[in-house]
């Protein structure tokens, strides 16, 4: 896969990358050369994205003080991941974002890497969005990786949704986070002003899915673990691409280091066979907002190796995610896209002006 080959030892030039690049500069040099995964690209042009249409708020939005920045109480904070693998998705993703928003200008995102360079990248597609760019450290998630998980290749970058209250200013209280392998195309307004209530996060649950596949059988028969995780809560599947954080209360009750618990839990006894999401289940299955369906119409990328395409869930739609293998950048290009492709095709931005 490309996140593979793109690995190399060329320290000097990681350097002179870290050096020269602002998104870099703002966090210790020394931390970003001790993680030996750093990965990027052999040309850092290599990704090419047109300019997105210019964006503008609707007359009745509340008005956005140039100057109060991250911390403007007006604004709706997104949190998305940038990689070189997704980034033709995440670009898509805010390029959804801000077509279907009446105050566009009014959203504020924030984009965690483990690479460099790609503040750039953002800055030069979307000349005008409110954004930051943070570091999340993949020695963070390292040594809380089980030996099996990581054998899979996975991302360190999947777990930093678990670290978001520690990453983002302390002004923003509350976030949605998202995957990049989506479109939203309803007012993302709407999914902000979601009521938590007394839950730290909301997503569409459902309770109808197989719940007990998502841990082992050694889970189960323990009561050590499985009361400890579900005792008195009726746990239901959601998915961890679309959720609506309140990091004031997660801040509040150390949610991140109860992650970390089940994750070292993990090392020890293989509670699942996933990577970031069974941490995730065990700490707020049962205990989350439900959210309407419309809003995570996931499962699109279906099964890629036997070429399934997936259809929609019965119901109205505001945000559509090809969750699962395939993805749709990498259908379209291979000229055998699923019917929904087609979806997605309208908001992606890469290459040069057609
Ligand atoms: C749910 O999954 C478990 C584990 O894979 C399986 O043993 C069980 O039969 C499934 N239950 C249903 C109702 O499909």
């Amino acid at each position: 896969m490309l996140r593979i080959m793109r690995f190399s030892g060329l320290f000097s030039v990681l350097l002179a990358i870290i050096v020269l690049s602002p998104s870099l500069q703002s966090f210790p040099p020394a931390e970003a050369i001790r993680s030996s995964h750093l990965r990027f690209p052999t040309s850092p042009h290599r990704f090419s994205f047109r300019k997105a249409p210019p964006f503008r708020n609707a007359a009745d939005c509340a008005a956005i003080d140039i100057d109060s920045g991250v911390c403007n109480p007006s604004l709706v904070h997104v949190a998305i991941t940038l990689d070189f693998e997704y980034l033709r998705g995440s670009i898509a993703a805010v390029n959804s974002i801000l077509q279907h928003s009446s105050c566009p200008e009014s959203v504020f995102f924030h984009f965690l890497v483990s690479e460099p360079d790609l503040e750039s990248v953002v800055r030069s597609t979307f000349p005008e969005l409110k954004f930051k760019v943070y570091y999340f450290d993949p020695e963070i998630v390292r040594t809380l990786i089980s030996t099996s998980v990581r054998q899979a290749l996975e991302q360190p970058l999947n777990y930093a949704r678990n670290y978001l209250a520690d990453l983002l200013e302390p002004c923003v209280r509350r976030v949605i986070y998202l995957d990049s392998d989506l479109i939203v195309v309803d007012d993302i307004a709407k999914l902000w002003r979601t009521r938590l209530g007394s839950k730290t996060i909301g997503a569409p649950e459902y309770c109808h899915a197989n719940f007990t596949k998502y841990f082992t059988p050694a889970f189960w028969s323990s009561e050590r673990f499985s009361a400890a995780a579900f005792g008195g809560r009726s746990p239901c599947y959601f998915n961890t691409g679309v959720m609506v954080m309140d990091l004031e209360r997660w801040r509040r009750v150390g949610y991140t280091v109860a992650i970390e618990k089940w994750m070292e839990v993990q090392k020890s006894d293989r509670i699942y066979e996933l990577g970031s999401l069974p941490p995730f289940l065990l700490v707020f299955a049962g205990d989350v907002a439900p959210i309407e369906h419309r809003w995570n119409q996931h499962g699109l990328g279906g099964d890629n190796v036997k070429g399934s395409c997936r259809d929609l869930h019965p119901g109205p739609v505001s945000l559509l995610h090809w969750s699962g293998s395939g993805k749709p950048w990498f259908r379209l290009d291979s000229r055998r896209p699923c019917p929904l492709d087609s979806l997605w095709a309208p908001y992606d931005l890469y290459g040069h002006s057609r």
